[in-house]
């Protein structure tokens, strides 16, 4: 008996490379949990990415490395569980792929086998390159990210743009050049020069996914918090916030408590 998940048209990866070849745009936000994931699907974002950003989001860490695999698979069968049509990206984190790319495809498998992810994502170039083709040879679809890559923080010591100078931007085009060589499917660029991100999603046939990248990448990625208006004091230049909730859901917070303290919650209607 089929069921209502399978009748509605799911994004793949192939779909996502057919929308550069025709000029439409990929949409992409971040999920951590069940219920958000499930209003993004609803509105049919292309894709979902279960970010390591969930370390400072929804945990409170200062940066990114502190996530676990376990935390970061928990967090991806949560969004799963609520997508109809949504392609599910995961992030590899720090720690789980760097170095050994043993370690980077069991990582991979893990995340697979135990969310139901549709593929993950790894931060860096050429120095990630034979964990990008071992995992690639499973049949895990990889996405990669370049430019500025949290995992790195401490070795950039900033959080400004990267690839500004004409070494660094070369690199990068070089990086991406050999990520799509090796498979990957699509990158993500962070936060570099818009220029810088013209060029590479103009040279490369794979999408590009820009954050803070200007608007000639193939697609664009926000952290849904960020758009959302929750995490109130982060204001990069590039974001744009298309609600401002931490300000709407402490005022809901305050009305409800005052109505309790008043004795006017619950009403006659609401009880039984
Ligand atoms: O972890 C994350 O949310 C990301 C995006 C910012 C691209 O990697």
């Amino acid at each position: 008996m089929s069921t209502a998940k399978k009748e509605v048209k799911r994004i793949t990866t192939h779909q996502l490379q057919a929308m550069k070849r025709r000029g439409e745009k990929i949409a992409m936000l971040t999920a951590y949990d069940f219920s958000s994931a499930r209003i993004l699907d609803a509105a049919k974002i292309d894709v979902i990415l279960v970010g390591d950003s969930a370390s400072n989001v929804m945990a409170g860490h200062e940066t990114t490395l502190p996530i676990t695999l376990d935390q970061m698979i928990y967090h991806a069968s949560s969004v799963i569980r609520a997508i109809n049509r949504a392609f599910v990206v995961v992030d590899l984190p720090f720690g789980s792929y760097q170095g050994n790319s043993k370690n980077a495809l069991e990582s991979a498998i893990r995340i697979m086998k135990e969310s139901g992810a549709h593929a993950v994502k790894l931060e860096g170039g050429q120095e990630i390159g034979e964990s990008v083709v071992r995992i690639l040879s499973t049949g895990v679809p990889v996405m990669g990210h370049l430019g500025l890559t949290p995992q790195s923080i401490y070795k950039f010591g900033t959080y400004t743009v990267r690839a500004k100078e004409e070494a660094e931007a070369q690199r990068l085009i070089e990086d991406a050049k050999y990520l799509e060589s090796l498979g990957c499917f699509a990158i993500v660029l962070e936060k570099i020069p818009a220029k810088l991100a013209k060029r590479v999603s103009e040279e490369l046939t794979i999408p590009t996914i820009g954050i803070g990248a200007g608007p000639d990448t193939d697609g664009q990625v926000l952290v849904t918090h960020d758009l959302l208006g929750i995490t109130k004091d982060f204001n990069p230049r590039f974001l744009r916030r298309y609600l401002n909730l931490f300000e709407e859901i402490q005022g809901a917070v305050e009305q409800y408590i005052s109505d309790v303290k008043d004795r006017d919650f619950p009403n006659e209607k609401e009880q039984y």
